[in-house]
């Protein structure tokens, strides 16, 4: 498949920001700036807190062309005596189409293994959903030049292969984990580089076909600035944005910045 025929694709990841009525101003301002050309080359994500979900997805429905919808996390079991668990169906029933995965700060400060996302994308895809994977190596892996067999690990133990077998839709980001929230982004070199080793990976481990339709996203530090540069490269089909999500006409810059 020709790379020209991945979907393009920005999600914004408003982590824990904003209240509802903050979220509410930040879509009625970005709505009008994202226009049908914009629209017809990039695939644009929201991904607010799961309290305004609802809420945002209703009052936005009429306009649901130009944006869809995410959850910044999900259950790894389908249903049950979880307190406090929120499960893939439930997104699901009231719109959610993409849920995140293993988001490094999730891995950080929530202990989650590879284990535990594979079970979670096993959630997502019995729920119907597609699960937005994320992986990224430490500084300290990085330095200690283990980023290929830290991005392979998490992708041989998260990624069950349920996904191959029916096709499922599955996106993928990398994310390096000293690049988040730190205003360091990797250089569009190191983006492509390690973006090529999850190709290769889904070509060995998958198929070619899904190799060449998998869109994998870059996040960490984009900007409205930076953006073009690692959207041009080989293998980055879009972004995965934290911070600049959190302002309409930055996150509406790097949307436009993934137009090819
Ligand atoms: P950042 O976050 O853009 O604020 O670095 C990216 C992310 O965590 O998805």
């Amino acid at each position: 498949m020709n790379p020209e025929m991945r979907t393009r694709i920005v999600a914004g990841n408003w982590k824990m920001n904003t209240t509802p009525e903050e979220g509410k101003k930040l879509v009625s301002e970005m709505i009008p700036m994202i226009d049908d050309e914009i629209r017809g080359a990039v695939h644009a994500i929201l991904i607010p807190p799961i309290l305004h979900l609802s809420g945002l997805m209703s009052l936005f429905s009429n306009r649901k062309q130009s944006l869809s919808w995410g959850a910044q996390d999900c259950s790894a079991h389908s249903k049950g005596a979880y307190t406090g668990e929120i499960s893939a169906e439930m997104l699901l029933s009231v719109g959610v189409s993409y849920i995140l995965v293993g988001h490094s700060e999730r891995r950080a400060y929530h202990n989650e293994t590879n284990t535990l996302c594979r079970d979670k994308i096993l959630r997502i895809i019995e729920a119907g959903g597609c699960p937005i994977y994320c992986v990224g190596e430490t500084l300290q892996e990085r330095e200690e030049d283990r980023v290929t067999p830290v991005i392979e690990q998490q992708l041989n133990e998260g990624l069950p292969e349920l996904l191959w077998e029916k096709s499922l839709p599955l996106i993928i980001a990398y994310e390096p984990v000293w690049a988040i929230g730190t205003g360091k982004t990797a250089s569009p070199h190191q983006a492509s580089e390690v973006h090529g080793l999850i190709r290769h990976w889904l070509k060995t481990h998958a198929s070619d076909q899904i190799a060449d339709s998998t869109s994998i996203l870059y996040g960490g530090s984009v900007k409205a600035e930076n953006a073009a540069e690692l959207f041009n490269m080989p293998d980055v089909d879009g972004g995965l944005i934290g911070g600049a999500s959190l302002q309409s006409r930055s996150f509406v810059e790097i949307v436009k910045a993934c137009v090819r």
